[in-house]
């Protein structure tokens, strides 16, 4: 198959959806790999390293979309992207359909076929793409808290594990899944005192039993979050509900119980946040403040650090990327119940229940198209 590997132009996205590594692997099971230039630069790889893998360096966007049979990318195709993909060509990236109706229009009008990262869902439901970025963001959170809690950037001027004779600060980390649990092994290993909490009583058993003496787990509820925002220095939120917006576990009107100076990262704040007061933020200008209170609220962390986020992205995708390759989608998502579930879009036709019903479109059996 041949395989291109265009630069992601989204502001701001120094991801690449292929490592040089990666670009190997196609290589040694036959295929061809076209890579445009500089494509890897911002997560730190060079053109000559895909080149000695075995790639061909394009020098426009336009002649990797022009050849190839599938696109590999990380974000979706932005307007300028729409009129380069070709009927039928495979695009195999993050899409998140449901969020941006111009996009599910101009893929059916392309006759695209979009296999989306989101929606790869394994049997027990976990979605295999959207893991390693859940990680980076989780491990990520207690590194932008430590770092907004010193005095200059406006926080209570507390580090996180304090000092032989001082305490460390108290971490409060809402949400016991995947974020929420990096989240509090990083706290937890800076030396804060680390209380976590969930819904679920079985995660918070499994995490009893896996994190070390610093992490105290909670029920969450509200009396008792209530109580923890008083004296809590630093508050993740990691809470999820899936399909659904996220609860907004700290109100406004909680804020007064925070001494000033508390740092809030809401790291889900891509689903509408669980802090009522927080809004999208971007890398350039991550914080904002409300009653003394300190607002993390960045969508897309892992995009600061490409180079971690790149490999753990591609770690991931590249074993689903290359049965794609090697079987052709048609048979790997016959075989593979995971790839099909991340069928979206195929030769212009919404295949995926989510996506027709927010837009009201026609849905397509998938069993019909991979018939
Ligand atoms: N900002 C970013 O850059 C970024 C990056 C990755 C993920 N995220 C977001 O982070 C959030 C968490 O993702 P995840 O992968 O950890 O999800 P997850 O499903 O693994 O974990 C969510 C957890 O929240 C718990 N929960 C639900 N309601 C709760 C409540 N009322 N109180 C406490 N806990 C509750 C669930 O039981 C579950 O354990 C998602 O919104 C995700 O989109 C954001």
């Amino acid at each position: 198959m041949i395989i291109g590997l265009p630069k992601e132009i989204k502001n701001n996205e120094n991801r690449v959806a292929l490592t040089p590594g990666g670009v190997a692997e196609f290589i040694k099971n036959g295929h061809t790999v076209y890579v445009q230039a500089t494509a890897g630069e911002g997560s730190g790889f060079s053109d000559e390293e895909y080149a000695l893998a075995g790639a061909t360096i394009l020098p426009t966007i336009e002649e990797v979309y022009g050849i190839a049979e599938m696109i590999v990318k990380v974000k979706e195709p932005i307007d300028q992207e729409y009129n380069l993909i070709k009927e039928g060509q495979l695009l195999f990236t993050y899409f998140h359909f449901a969020s941006y109706e111009p996009l599910t229009h101009a893929m059916i009008q392309r006759k695209a076929t979009c296999l989306a990262y989101e929606t790869v869902e394994l049997k027990d439901r976990s979605l295999p793409l959207l893991v390693p970025m859940s990680e980076v963001a989780g491990r990520m959170a207690p590194q932008e808290g430590a770092k907004y809690l010193e005095k200059p950037l406006k926080g209570r001027g507390i580090l996180l594990g304090g000092v032989p004779g001082v305490k460390p600060a108290n971490v409060l980390v809402l949400g016991g899944g995947i974020v929420g649990t990096q989240a509090a092994k990083i706290s937890a290993g800076f030396g804060a005192n680390v209380t976590i909490m969930d819904i679920s009583l079985k995660r918070l058993r499994e995490l009893d039993d896996i994190m070390p003496a610093n992490v105290t787990t909670v029920m969450s509820n509200h009396y008792n979050i209530k109580e923890a925002i008083k004296t809590a220095d630093l508050i993740i939120g990691a809470v999820l509900i899936p399909g659904a917006k996220a609860p907004h576990l700290i109100t406004r009107e909680m804020l007064k119980d925070m001494r000033p100076g508390t740092v809030l990262v809401d790291v889900a704040v891509d689903q509408g946040g669980c802090i009522e007061t927080c809004k999208p933020t971007t890398h350039e200008n991550p914080t904002f403040i409300i009653d003394d209170v300190v607002h993390y609220c960045v969508a897309n962390m892992p995009g600061a650090v490409p180079y971690t986020s790149t490999l753990a992205l591609t770690n991931a995708t590249l074993p689903y990327a290359l049965l794609l390759a090697n079987k052709g989608w048609k048979q790997a998502c016959q075989e593979r119940d995971e790839l099909r579930l991340g069928l979206n879009v195929v030769d212009g036709k919404v295949v995926y229940p989510g996506v027709a019903e927010a837009f009201g479109l026609p849905l397509t059996d998938v069993a019909e198209v991979l018939a």
